[in-house]
């Protein structure tokens, strides 16, 4: 927190149906009563089309001076010259855990995401004939990872760390990092091989209540996870390091529906009250997470759920039970 004791948010609104969800996000914040500066950040792909730059150091340095980020989407173009800004963000933040929660009847799940290494690690060699990746599993980072999910777990019941050990070494240090860990805290824990992972949130999710994870491993389980939910646009994530977050729904800029107004903003909702929960509102997120609750038994919900409601009347019904007295 600021000097002055006010939060200092840096928006960052994105690409495609980024800008459109995240005005949700700040609508239903005003109308829960959140109080907090925001700092507009223009960064990503429209900004690259543009000016031939996704982010500035300047920009960097502006959200680093901010607590947290509340961010829309980014679109990352399949173009060598593009360095993608969110992978550059959790690295310069050092947002090392992704928490993504899953709630739906068939589902209630929080998924822990180590967020800076291992298949991502960004150490590559790339050759006309081979192209190779370096996947990096330390110690220390499996050590924190395993420390935040514990912390979740506490709440919550059993842990799962879900790995590849049988065939990859490196998730050999993973799990026994986490396994010690999660002793240690005195935190029940299982182990489980990531495809099986897949396979078992499929036809039965009800039994995991925290996953703990690598980085690809997660990526990938949480799409699947948003899948047994209903959809992507539900979804909310938020990055935590030890002095800074980020916050942003899971999906990406959706090209293919952005503009129409038609964009689920239940997952920036969400995203927006996992940042009330951060800045100790615990009050304000329950309340958020209450309303967009409502929403859904309502049949508030955009066409990806089936409804036939637009953006904005989503919005506007979350906003509304929020004001009610
Ligand atoms: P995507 O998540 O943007 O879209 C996948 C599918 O889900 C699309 O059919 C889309 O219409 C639908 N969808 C996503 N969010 C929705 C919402 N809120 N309401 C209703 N439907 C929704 O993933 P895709 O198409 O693979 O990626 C598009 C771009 O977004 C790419 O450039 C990708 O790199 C980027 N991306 C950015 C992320 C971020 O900013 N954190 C995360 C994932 C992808
Ligand atoms: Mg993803």
């Amino acid at each position: 927190m600021s000097s002055k004791g006010a939060w200092k948010v840096a928006v960052v609104p994105g690409d495609g149906i980024g800008p459109e969800v995240l005005r949700s996000a700040l609508a239903v914040l005003d109308a829960a009563g959140a109080k907090f500066e925001q700092v507009l950040v223009e960064i990503g792909f429209g900004r690259w089309k543009r000016l031939g730059l996704a982010m500035a150091d300047e920009d960097l340095e502006t959200i680093k001076q901010c607590d947290c980020v509340l961010l829309g989407a980014i679109t990352t173009p399949p173009d060598p010259d593009y360095r993608s800004i969110l992978l550059r963000l959790r690295k310069e933040l050092d947002l090392y855990a992704n928490i993504r929660p899953f709630r739906s009847k068939a589902i209630d799940l929080i998924i822990v995401r180590e967020n800076t290494e291992g298949l991502y690690s960004g150490l590559e060699e790339v050759g006309a004939e081979e192209a190779r990746t370096l996947r990096v599993v330390t110690r220390r980072g499996s050590e924190r990872i395993a420390e935040k999910a514990c912390e979740i777990a506490a709440k919550k019941k059993r842990l799962t760390i879900v790995h590849k050990s049988n065939v990859l070494q490196s998730d050999r240090l993973f799990l026994k990092t986490c396994q010690a860990v999660a002793m240690r805290r005195g935190i029940q824990s299982e182990e489980m091989l990531v495809d099986s992972a897949a396979y078992n949130l499929v036809v039965n999710p009800q039994r995991f209540d925290v996953i703990v994870t690598t980085n690809l491993f997660g990526d990938i389980l949480s799409d699947e996870a948003a899948g047994v939910v209903g959809s992507l646009g539900l979804c909310a994530s938020a990055n935590v390091g030890m002095n800074s977050a980020l916050f942003e729904p899971i999906h990406g800029s959706a090209p293919d529906i952005a503009g129409k107004g038609i964009a689920n903003p239940l997952g920036a909702i969400r995203s927006a009250a996992m940042m009330m929960e951060w800045m100790g509102e615990t009050e304000k997120a329950t309340r958020i997470e209450a309303a967009v609750q409502w929403a859904l038994d309502n049949d508030i919900k955009t066409p990806d759920l089936g409804g036939g409601c637009s953006t904005e009347d989503v919005t506007d019904a979350v906003a509304d039970y929020l004001e009610r007295p």
